[in-house]
């Protein structure tokens, strides 16, 4: 399909479950942009830079994917950079409420705005990026939440926090 659309988030850091939701809408889509929010009421354990650096490795095999990076508010971005649609993965019913609240006031900010779902794979269902981190903080095995080819800078990263 011909469309543009964008997978925002904080990345911070990205895991299998954002990767899995932005491999299935590159295939869906035309083009993707990929929004890591710069500021955020979290404090990131990753800067705007690293984030950014491990999300265009773990992207690099697909071409119509690209790697952004946004402050403020998610609507106006959109239409500066002619996104027609917003997609988000669901991984549980927790997440909808919330996701739900987010899609209807970015509709009202910018009514052209579509936010599309995509239900996370039953190996995503339960992942998070803040789980990666804490159990990698602790020097638990995370070679399972995160794309094999940035397993290790995160690694290290988590290690000196
Ligand atoms: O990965 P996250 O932290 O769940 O991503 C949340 C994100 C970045 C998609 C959301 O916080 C966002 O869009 N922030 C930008 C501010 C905004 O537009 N808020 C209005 C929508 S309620």
């Amino acid at each position: 399909m011909n469309k543009t659309v964008i997978c925002p988030g904080s990345f911070d850091p990205v895991t299998l479950g954002h990767l899995d939701v932005i491999t299935r809408a590159s295939k869906m889509f035309g083009k993707v942009y990929v929004a890591v929010l710069v500021n955020s009421s979290k404090q990131p354990c990753f800067s705007i830079e690293e984030r950014m650096e491990l999300l265009n490795d773990a992207v690099r095999g697909l071409p119509n994917v690209e790697i952004v990076s946004f402050d403020g508010l998610l609507a106006p971005y959109c239409k500066e950079l002619g996104v027609d649609a917003i997609v988000k993965g669901l991984r549980a019913v927790s997440d909808f409420e919330y996701e739900f609240q987010m899609a209807i006031a970015n509709k009202k900010l910018n009514p052209d705005l579509e936010t599309i779902f995509l239900t996370a794979d039953s190996d995503s269902m339960y992942l998070s990026s803040s789980m990666v981190k804490e159990i990698g903080s602790m020097g638990g095995d995370i070679s399972n939440f995160v794309p094999e080819c940035v397993h290790d800078r995160i690694v290290e990263r988590l290690k000196s926090r």
